[in-house]
């Protein structure tokens, strides 16, 4: 069965269930300081998993683009991507346990409105307690009675694990979770690919489970298809406490989906991957039995390349783009050492797998060729310039003379760090350029700087998360001002054009032609304070796209929202019953002074934000201009 079958059918089954199919956001997630790329599909959903309501309603299904930086390194087997494609569904504190236990194993099994999967081939683990969290026996006797139904033993498909594997939250197990945070235990379901299946490694736990081999093991006899998250506590200083609703967050790997329907246990070899891989084998002139890691890497980081770039990225020395750079470069240097020299064919080919899924990336490919290409030209320069400075470094400290430069050379370990540092040069590519080295003195090198970084990155994750009730949501409303005022002042043709808001500040991004003068930075931080000071009252309504066009709303609005969107009001009476906060007292306003299509959350009244500082604005690119502030005290 093909991606784009799986996928139909999928969101097809759920809406027959009542779920509304909800967009597939963009792989560089939106205000979220917390993290680079969307790496599941509830990353989206966070505020109506912790009570917001979502404008589309209780029951949620799509399919959602997903990246994993921490995977990078596990490229090289059998089942591990960075890129892939998450399907999901949701409940918003509507249905439980058993419904999505019945309906996941109807999907799986059922011909006509599913995989068809064969019902012999499943296992399935659940949660076996830890702390004051009891054991899920609730899951394990809807499994049960569903297995014994279909005359399979529950004993022999259903294990309990612990904490580690059968927990979820963004940050993993329990204790690992920021305060704030959601998350649960969970139910997963395994595909055996049979005793062969493990391609000769031994079974590490063989001792421990006999010659059946356990479902979470490693070895690869089994593959995760899909994990039910019940998603029903917060993180709280001491413990956890019960979210305002009990939530479903379902998510299952397509790619994954696609080898137990086609029952291949490598991925790799599946009807999505396998003509990129040949393609690859076809261009370098080698076999993939003999070069699977190499081959495995340059189709899984190409892939991730193409859709990031077609998510407007581009390669850089920060962040996502840093990310992205790191893809391409080290898919080059496997393609490379296979004895690659051109990547178009496997760029093409990778389009041509996802076009019947993805048809925009046909129509982005030249972009795509020339970021990947431009940055090919890049690479080549900076494995130039890290030779120039290693050889340079190597005269300075009398190692070597200009005669010698010929032929392998080893080079101390700092050299080979500067090099790293300034020009993200690695071991591989120091190697290729003909240098021999200490890796381990090299690797205490990187690791004390990873130490160092890492410290500044852990900081940013809990500051993100920490704030997120806070500074964060005071953010939030002070961008709807921020928007509503320079509109006012610069007309309608001035749209917002993005933003990212921290706890430390608002990140503001719109169209515009010029600097902005002093004068106009002072009007216009004067009347966001204004309006923050008038303590206007903040509500939303959930309507139709065409009456919320109607009346003027504006913002970033994606048109895939087909029905009913949330549109935010700062200023103005209450007019829905959505809305219980009209007795407060508050001043009242007749006319909102801003209406905007958002998710929230926001703050109840703009007083809240109690300050709004504009302390930069700059250029973007050509007519993009961008405003970084400050809010709070
Ligand atoms: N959030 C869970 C996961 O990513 C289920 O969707 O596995």
């Amino acid at each position: 069965m093909m991606a784009s079958e799986i996928l139909e059918k999928y969101i097809e089954f759920f809406k027959k269930q009542n779920h509304v199919q909800i967009v597939n956001s963009s792989l560089v997630p939106e205000n979220d300081p917390t993290t680079l790329f969307t790496s599941s599909g509830m990353q989206p959903l966070i505020p109506y998993l912790l009570g917001e309501a979502h404008p589309q309603g209780k029951r949620l299904v799509n399919v959602q683009n997903c990246f994993r930086a921490g995977d990078i390194d596990e490229v090289g087997d059998n089942r591990h991507i960075t890129f892939f494609r998450m399907l999901g569904n949701w409940s918003l504190g509507d249905y439980f346990k058993k419904e999505q236990i019945l309906w996941f194993w109807e999907f799986l099994t059922s011909k006509e409105k599913g995989l068809g999967l064969s019902k012999d081939k499943l296992y399935v683990s659940v949660f076996e307690g830890f702390k004051n969290i009891p054991k899920d026996t609730e899951s394990y006797e809807i499994w049960s009675d569903l297995l014994k139904k279909d005359e399979l033993n529950p004993e022999e498909r259903i294990f309990y694990y612990g904490v580690d594997k059968n927990w979820w939250s963004r940050t993993g197990v329990s204790d690992n979770m920021p305060v704030g945070e959601p998350g649960g235990l969970d139910t997963e379901v395994f595909y055996d690919f049979g005793p062969s299946a493990n391609s000769g490694q031994e079974h590490h736990d063989k001792k421990k489970f006999g010659d059946k081999c356990h479902p979470n093991c490693d070895c690869g006899r089994y593959l995760e298809i899909g994990n039910s998250v019940f998603m029903q506590f917060k993180k709280t200083e001491t413990g956890f406490e019960e979210l305002p609703q009990k939530n479903v967050d379902f998510g299952g790997g397509l790619e994954r989906l696609i080898a137990a329907t086609e029952n291949k246990q490598d991925i790799f070899q599946t009807s999505l991957f396998s003509p990129v891989i040949k393609r690859i084998a076809e261009v370098t002139k080698k076999e993939y039995e003999e070069h699977k890691e190499e081959i495995q890497i340059i189709a899984d980081h190409f892939t991730a390349a193409v859709f990031m770039v077609s998510s407007n990225l581009f390669p850089s020395n920060k962040e996502q783009g840093y990310i992205l750079r790191r893809l391409i470069r080290r898919g080059l240097d496997n393609f490379y050492t296979l004895g690659g020299i051109n990547i178009d064919p496997i760029l093409e080919q990778i389009v041509e797998q996802y076009r019947d899924t993805d048809e925009y990336l046909v129509e982005k490919f030249e972009h795509i060729k020339a970021v990947v290409l431009e940055e090919e030209q890049a690479y080549k320069k900076a494995l130039a310039g890290g030779k120039k400075l290693i050889e340079k470094e190597l005269i300075t400290r009398g190692l070597l003379q200009g005669d010698e430069l010929m032929g392998v050379v080893k080079i101390p370990a700092e050299v080979a760090f500067k090099s790293l540092a300034s020009y993200g040069l690695g071991p591989t590519q120091l190697e290729s350029l003909g240098y021999t080295f200490d890796r381990k003195e090299l690797s205490e090198l990187i690791k004390k700087h990873q130490d160092v970084s890492r410290k500044g990155a852990e900081k940013k994750f809990t500051g993100g998360l920490a704030d997120h009730s806070e500074k964060t949501v005071m953010g939030h409303t002070a961008t709807h001002l921020l928007h509503k005022t320079l509109r006012d002042m610069f007309g309608n043709d001035l749209h917002q054009t993005g933003s990212n808001i921290t706890s430390e500040r608002v990140r503001f991004d719109y169209n515009f032609d010029r600097k902005l003068t002093d004068e106009e930075i002072k009007r216009l931080e004067d009347t966001v304070n204004e309006k923050i000071k008038e303590n206007l009252p903040v509500h939303f309504e959930i309507m139709n796209l065409v009456k919320a066009k109607d009346i003027g709303a504006i913002g970033l609005f994606d048109e895939k929202y087909s029905d009913n969107v949330k549109v935010y009001f700062v200023g103005g009476e209450k007019g829905s019953p959505t809305s219980d906060k009209s007795s407060s007292g508050r001043p009242l306003t007749d006319k909102p002074y801003s209406v905007e299509f958002c998710g929230g959350p926001h703050v109840d009244f703009t007083g809240e934000i109690k300050r709004f500082k504009i302390i930069k604005e700059e250029a973007l690119g050509r007519s993009l201009r961008r405003i970084y502030a400050v809010v709070g005290d």
